[in-house]
């Protein structure tokens, strides 16, 4: 009888390495491909740039293999206790490292039939890694981007967006990762501020900033980024002007625009019932999405209405009633907002959202729960809305007042990123 040969992989970047395992495997037997899905590769590093079936299109064509099935985990256990394989093949590039603990469980797994793991010297002079950094400084398309969102939506339990007000905090969520784990953890994608974008312009959060002057922030961000954008467009304004920013928003590649419900004078929501702010209708709020939904020209923009009602003493009741409503008018999510520091009036909010839509919060005042405790929750996305901001202030603010005290800058230096480092940090300046 043939044997059986197991090789998982993602199949994203496809290069002479992979081809090699291929070949290789070929020789020991029947080449069985454990493709993993978006979920699996997303739960320990960024989401793949093809989705799954077309990954799927292009290993099956690929010479030596047989067969092609899912792998629905990092860790190779389900797969290998179905198939019994032979033979896993692997790259011998993941004996240290993140990848290690995945390899020793193949080992003990692969003991129970006396199957073997085989690896093959790994090819030099490619990476996926610096493919991937080629890729990224490419750059990517409006309509790429734009989708990236669902995917991701469909693909992990819980997006990580951070406020982003220019090319700079824009490169920074992009390029920002942490290794732990195993798992390399980076921003999924980021979020244009109206409080963040105003006040980096000195300007106040009441819709001042006009769309096209927002617009060219993203322009600016989109220039050096590739993540996917949520964009904050306050009220929406009026529903007739709404229509365009939609359409404006899609033309550009966000992938979806956050709407607040309220009307008239529009203040920063943290402010709360201490300046005054007007509630929108139900009805009018829904017919502001009804015609947003209306106008958009792709399937994958998303509209996410936000509810104003905890923000203004209105209860929780009014949060859920509106929460269905906007659902009921088309709305592709939720934004729940608070700017209690005791997250308990959200906690309720999540056990009661019943929708079948993603649910977003924004936990600046509420900030010392993790994001794993709101994932257990059922949030989908989680917004750091104006950290990159708020932590710039302070640091300029102190170099700006050691300069006046000490008549010259010497003393502010130590803090400040050395003029190499910032000549290495854009690329393209030297
Ligand atoms: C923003 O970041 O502009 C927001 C969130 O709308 S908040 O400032 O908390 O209202
Ligand atoms: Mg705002």
């Amino acid at each position: 009888m043939k044997k059986i040969v197991y090789v998982a992989m993602s199949v994203d970047l496809i290069h002479k390495g992979h081809i090699n395992i291929i070949k290789e495997a070929s020789k020991l037997g029947d080449v069985v491909v454990g493709l993993l899905t978006d979920k699996a590769i997303s739960s320990y590093k960024r989401l793949p740039f093809m989705p799954y079936e077309s990954r799927k299109l292009i290993i099956e064509q690929i010479k030596g293999v047989d067969k092609v099935i899912e792998q629905r985990t990092h860790n190779y256990r389900e797969n290998l206790l179905i198939l019994r394989p032979n033979y896993v093949v692997h790259g011998d590039d993941w004996r240290e490292g993140p990848q290690k603990k995945v390899r020793d469980e193949v080992i003990e797994t692969l003991k129970e039939w006396n199957g073997e793991l085989v690896e093959i010297p790994y090819t030099e002079n490619i990476s996926s890694t610096i493919l991937n950094k080629n890729m990224r400084e490419i750059g990517t398309t409006p309509n790429t981007r734009l989708s990236l969102l669902k995917r991701m939506l469909s693909a992990k339990s819980i997006i990580r967006l951070n406020e982003v007000h220019n090319g700079l905090s824009g490169l920074i969520t992009e390029k920002a990762k942490i290794e732990k784990d195993g798992r390399v953890i980076e921003f999924d994608a980021m979020w244009s501020s109206s409080l963040t974008d105003s006040t980096a312009k000195g300007k106040p959060d009441i819709e001042a900033i006009d769309m096209t002057s927002r617009m060219n922030t993203v322009n600016d961000i989109f220039e050096v980024t590739t993540k996917p954008m949520i964009f904050d467009a306050d009220t929406g304004g009026k529903n007739e002007h709404f229509t365009f920013t939609v359409k404006s928003l899609e033309r550009l590649g966000v992938s979806a625009v956050v709407i607040e419900d309220k009307v008239g004078l529009k203040k920063n929501s943290l402010l709360g019932n201490s300046v005054h702010q007007e509630q929108d209708s139900i009805k009018n709020f829904q017919e502001k999405i009804s015609l947003g939904k209306k106008s958009q020209v792709t399937n994958d923009f998303m509209i996410i209405a936000r509810i104003e009602s905890l923000i203004l003493s209105k209860g929780l009741d009014d949060a859920l009633e509106r929460a269905k409503s906007y659902i009921d008018a088309g709305a592709d999510g939720i934004m729940i907002h608070s700017k209690e520091k005791d997250p308990d009036e959200i906690f309720e909010f999540c056990s009661k959202y019943k929708e079948s839509k993603p649910l977003m919060i924004v936990p600046t005042s509420y900030n010392a729960i993790t994001e794993d405790e709101w994932e257990s929750r059922g949030v989908n996305i989680i917004c750091y809305a104006n950290h990159m901001l708020r932590s710039a202030y302070p640091a300029m603010l102190s170099t700006a007042l050691s300069i006046l005290k000490n008549k010259r800058s010497l003393e502010a230096s130590d803090k400040c990123i050395s003029i190499n480092d910032i000549l290495d940090l854009i690329p393209g300046t030297k």
